[in-house]
């Protein structure tokens, strides 16, 4: 397997958090998304993207450069994983909507897309961002669940480590 990369935006620093313990688990190289390039994109055969959700389902504000970056990347045969946090008690309409923002964005642009996780035992009221019913990615709310978020990570973990190329 090549190596991963964990690409994450992060306003309070939450999304950092978790961006660094899942490139921990995964001997991943992490980068925040606002020091990011093009070449960073286009080394790793494996890439995780997470984002925040802001606004009212807004991605995290530092996207705005990287998903120019990412609409004319080659993706073509890579493995991509998103993770999205958010606040299902003070948002569940909009609950980690920025995880749709960004598998919207990479649906069609030829990468693989692994890791959709089932929404059982969340608050969320978000049936817009669902995929046949599941998350596009690993859903994590550290407002009010960050005690569930090692065993969410963990299970995810099992769910896409084979799935690397
Ligand atoms: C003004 C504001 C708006 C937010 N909007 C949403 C939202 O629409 N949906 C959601 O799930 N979370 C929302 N959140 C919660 C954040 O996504 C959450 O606190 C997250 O952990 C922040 O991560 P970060 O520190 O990496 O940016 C909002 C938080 C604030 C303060």
């Amino acid at each position: 397997m090549s190596k991963i990369a964990v690409f994450y935006g992060s306003s309070t620093g939450n999304t950092e958090k978790i961006a660094k313990k899942i490139a921990s688990l995964l001997e991943a190289d992490v980068f925040d998304i606002g020091y990011s390039t093009m070449e960073r994109i286009h080394a790793y055969n494996n890439l995780i993207l997470g984002t925040s959700t802001w606004g009212f389902g807004d991605l995290q504000d530092d996207w705005d450069a990287f998903v120019a970056l990412l609409s004319s990347a080659k993706l073509d045969g890579k493995v991509i994983a998103l993770f999205g946090l958010g606040d299902s008690d003070l948002y569940p309409d909009t609950f980690v909507n920025g995880l749709g923002h960004l598998y919207d964005l990479l649906k069609n642009k030829g990468g693989k897309i692994v890791g959709f996780t089932d929404t059982d035992g969340y608050h969320s009221e978000n049936t817009d961002i669902l995929v046949d019913g599941r998350f596009p990615g690993l859903a994590l709310d550290e407002d009010n669940e960050a005690n569930r978020s090692d065993q969410r990570i963990e299970k995810w973990l099992q769910t896409i480590r084979p799935e690397f190329v």
